[in-house]
C-alpha cells in the first residue's frame, strides 16, 4: 500500500486478498498514535481496554461513551493519516438498535473515526445492520469478548471444544452475512481462526488467534511493556517502558535531591545587561 495514505475498507479489503498481511494497534493518546502513524501502522483501535491501561481499572465494563470519545479524538489528532476503529463501550449498544446507532454515530460525529467495533455474534446482528443502514463502517469482535466475559467463566479462551468452534464459526457467518466489513477475533485457537478468516471474504483479525488471520492486533500497553498488571499468553512484548520511564524518574529524584538538576543549560538568563542593572535594584533593597 503507498506510504502515507490512509487506507479504506476496500484497500484493506485488497490487502487480504492479495495475502498482505495488515498491522494493527491500539492507542489511547495523542503521542502514541503519532508513533503508531511514523511505525506504518495500517490501523489503530482506540479499545475500550484503556479502562485498564489508562484509568486503571479492573476490567472494561466501567468505561463509559465519554471517554472513549475524548480518548478517540486525541488519537485521531495524532494519526490523521491512519485508518481508525472506536471501540463501543458496555452498555453503549446492548439495549436497543437505537442507542447503538447513536453511539456509534457518535464515534464518527465527535472524535473523527472511520469505523466502530462492537463486541458479540448473533446475539448483535441487528444492531451490526442499524449501524450499517447509518453508513457506518462496522467491525465485528467475537472469541473472547471482555465486557460479557462474566457470561464466559472468566477470561478466557474460546472455541476449544467443537462445540465452542461450531458457535463461533456461525457467529462470523452471520456477523460477514449482515454486511460488516471486518472482524476481529480474540483468545481463539489458530486452526478455527484460520478456517474463518479463509471462508470469510471480509478481512479477519486475530488477537491471540494466531497466525493464519488477515491481520494482528495488540494492546499497545503490551507491546511497549507499560501495561503491569497482567501479560496474555498472546503478547510478544517489543520493549520495556515501565523500566525505562521508572529509571528516567529514578534519576531526575536523584538529580533533584543531589542539586545536579537544573544545569545552567536549563536556565533563562537575563537579557545582557539586564542583570547588572537587576544587582543594582537588589542593592537598593538592602
Ligand atoms: O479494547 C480493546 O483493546 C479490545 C481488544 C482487547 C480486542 O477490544
Amino acid at each position: 500500500m503507498e506510504k502515507g495514505k490512509k487506507l479504506s475498507i476496500l484497500d484493506l479489503r485488497a490487502m487480504k486478498e492479495k495475502k498482505e498481511k495488515i498491522a494493527w494497534l491500539t492507542s489511547y493518546d495523542f503521542p502514541t498514535a503519532q508513533f503508531a502513524e511514523a511505525a506504518g501502522m495500517e490501523m489503530i483501535l482506540v479499545g475500550d481496554s484503556l479502562g485498564m491501561c489508562v484509568y486503571g481499572y479492573e476490567g472494561t465494563v466501567p468505561v463509559t461513551m465519554e471517554q472513549c470519545l475524548v480518548h478517540s479524538e486525541a488519537v485521531r489528532r495524532g494519526a490523521p493519516n491512519t485508518f481508525v476503529v472506536g471501540d463501543m463501550p458496555f452498555m453503549s449498544y446492548q439495549r436497543s438498535d437505537e442507542d447503538a446507532v447513536w453511539n456509534a454515530g457518535r464515534f464518527l460525529k465527535e472524535a473523527g473515526v472511520d469505523a466502530i467495533k462492537l463486541e458479540g455474534g448473533k446475539r448483535v446482528i441487528s444492531r451490526i445492520r442499524a449501524i450499517l443502514d447509518a453508513g457506518i463502517v462496522v467491525c465485528g469482535h467475537i472469541g473472547l469478548t471482555p465486557q460479557s466475559s462474566g457470561q464466559l467463566g472468566g477470561h478466557k479462551a474460546q472455541g476449544r471444544t467443537l462445540d465452542s468452534a461450531k458457535l463461533l464459526v456461525e457467529d462470523a457467518l452471520a456477523i460477514e452475512g449482515a454486511g460488516a466489513h471486518l472482524l476481529l477475533l480474540e483468545a481463539v485457537p489458530p486452526e478455527v481462526a484460520g478456517f474463518i478468516a479463509k471462508r470469510l471474504k471480509i478481512p479477519v483479525f486475530s488477537i491471540g488467534a494466531g497466525p493464519y488471520c488477515d491481520g494482528q492486533l495488540l494492546i499497545v500497553s503490551d507491546l511497549i511493556g507499560q501495561f503491569q498488571a497482567f501479560t496474555p499468553k498472546f503478547v510478544k512484548r517489543y520493549a520495556n517502558v515501565a523500566e525505562v520511564v521508572t529509571n528516567a524518574m529514578k534519576d531526575y529524584v536523584k538529580d533533584v535531591k543531589a542539586g545536579a538538576f537544573p544545569a545552567d543549560e536549563h536556565c533563562y538568563h537575563m537579557v545582557k545587561g539586564e542583570d547588572s542593572k537587576f544587582e543594582e535594584f537588589v542593592r537598593t533593597l538592602k
